[in-house]
């Protein structure tokens, strides 16, 4: 007998390749100022800012620089001069009084800081329960029992009875964090959280942050410490209370963060369709383009070579003065570019002679 294969033709659900992920934090121009006896001092300066569900993102910037204050706007803790937050749907400064928006806190956020965080007072289990208790979620009888499996996953479910100070300043950050989770909340939002560890302390909390973000959680983490960023989704970069334009941050990395902030306010958007002619060889350009999204095609020739995300490219010609060597068309989708002009551009790489230098070595042709 024979069998005929037939394929089905599947009426799956279409998945729309272009449909926003859904933000869960999203800010609008938000503007910080606080006054003291010296003046009014803006410290953060128009933030627009969108993360999204699942993602892991790091914030770094130097001491000052406003990520403190930028991560309370998110939590709640402080407020906006001007502008807007929306977390997991919710504006939470507009019509939101602060004991409403306590408690949708204690319910949406889990909070991780550096320092003072668990009550002396209370041992490890009672602490990862206070959350449970303030705002009355889980049944009485089942919070200690989700307690200790909190503990049991952070690895401290031996110590559960013991008070903070008889723990290591590791283990008391990581009951901090499981008493974060302790209401199962979306987001988690940490600020240098490993800035007071040592090196393995770290390692096992970045390993349970990652645990949490393949569980569906979003997390966002200031943090001085380089190794992090690089295990993290997405870096952004916050600058005298200004954020980088990640594609800048992106290419060229080991730039002063006041030259990328520079580079952000100047940059233009240059969008390409598919194919389309964006230099020709011989051509004397005079702009250095960094790659947003999508992929360029270099030809060189007979042989061609593609570029995306982070990648860049005219940076050698600007700099030795000479034409274009390639012809540089984008991919098969549509291309998005950055583009510095070469006065700026060569200004500031004169001032960077590590990123002249590796833009000098790094370059395809
Ligand atoms: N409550 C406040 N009143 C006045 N100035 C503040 C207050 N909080 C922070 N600042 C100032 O705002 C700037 C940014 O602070 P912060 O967000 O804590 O920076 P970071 O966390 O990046 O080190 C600093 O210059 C700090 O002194
Ligand atoms: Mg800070």
């Amino acid at each position: 007998m024979k069998t005929t294969l037939r394929t089905k033709r599947k009426t799956a659900p279409v998945q729309v390749a272009d449909a926003a992920p859904e933000a869960i934090i999203e800010l609008r121009g938000v503007i910080k100022r606080f006054s003291n006896a010296a003046g009014e001092f803006t410290i953060l300066k128009g933030v627009d800012l969108n993360i999204d569900r699942g993602e892991f993102v790091s914030i770094v910037g130097k001491s000052g620089s406003g990520k403190s204050t930028l991560l309370n706007m998110v939590t709640g803790i402080d407020h906006p001069s001007d502008g807007r937050v929306i977390v997991n749907g919710t504006d939470i400064y507009t019509g939101v009084s602060e004991s409403h928006r306590s408690n949708w806190r204690g319910k949406n956020l889990g909070i991780v800081f550096q320092f003072f965080q668990l009550l002396p007072m209370l041992t490890l289990l009672e602490n990862v329960m206070l959350p449970m208790d303030y705002v009355n979620m889980y049944d009485f009888d089942e919070r200690p029992k989700r307690a200790i499996e909190l503990l049991t996953l952070v690895g401290l479910e031996k110590f559960a009875n013991k008070l903070p100070v008889l723990v290591s300043t590791g283990q008391q950050q990581l009951a901090a964090i499981a008493r974060a989770m302790a209401c199962d909340p979306p987001l988690l939002i940490a600020d240098e959280p490993t800035g007071n560890l040592d090196t393995r302390s770290a390692d096992t909390i970045i390993q349970l942050f990652e645990l949490f973000v393949s569980q569906g959680k979003t997390i966002v983490m200031v943090t001085h410490d380089p190794s992090l960023t690089s295990r993290t989704h997405r870096n952004i970069i916050i600058s005298d209370g200004e954020l980088i334009d990640e594609t800048i941050s992106r290419s060229l990395p080991q730039l002063r963060h006041r030259h990328m902030l520079e580079f952000t306010k100047i940059a233009q958007l240059r969008s390409y369709n598919p194919h389309e002619v964006i230099l020709t060889q011989n051509q004397q350009a005079d702009e250095f383009f960094m790659v947003r999204q999508g992929e360029v095609e270099i030809i060189n020739g007979s042989t061609s070579s593609r570029l995306g995300k982070g990648a860049y490219f005219g940076g050698v010609e600007l700099m030795r003065g000479t034409p274009t060597v390639v012809d540089v068309r984008a991919g098969n989708i549509p291309v998005q570019l950055l583009a510095l002009p070469k006065r700026d551009f060569v200004r500031v790489m004169n001032e960077s002679p590590i990123t002249a230098e590796s833009i000098m070595k790094t370059s395809t042709f």
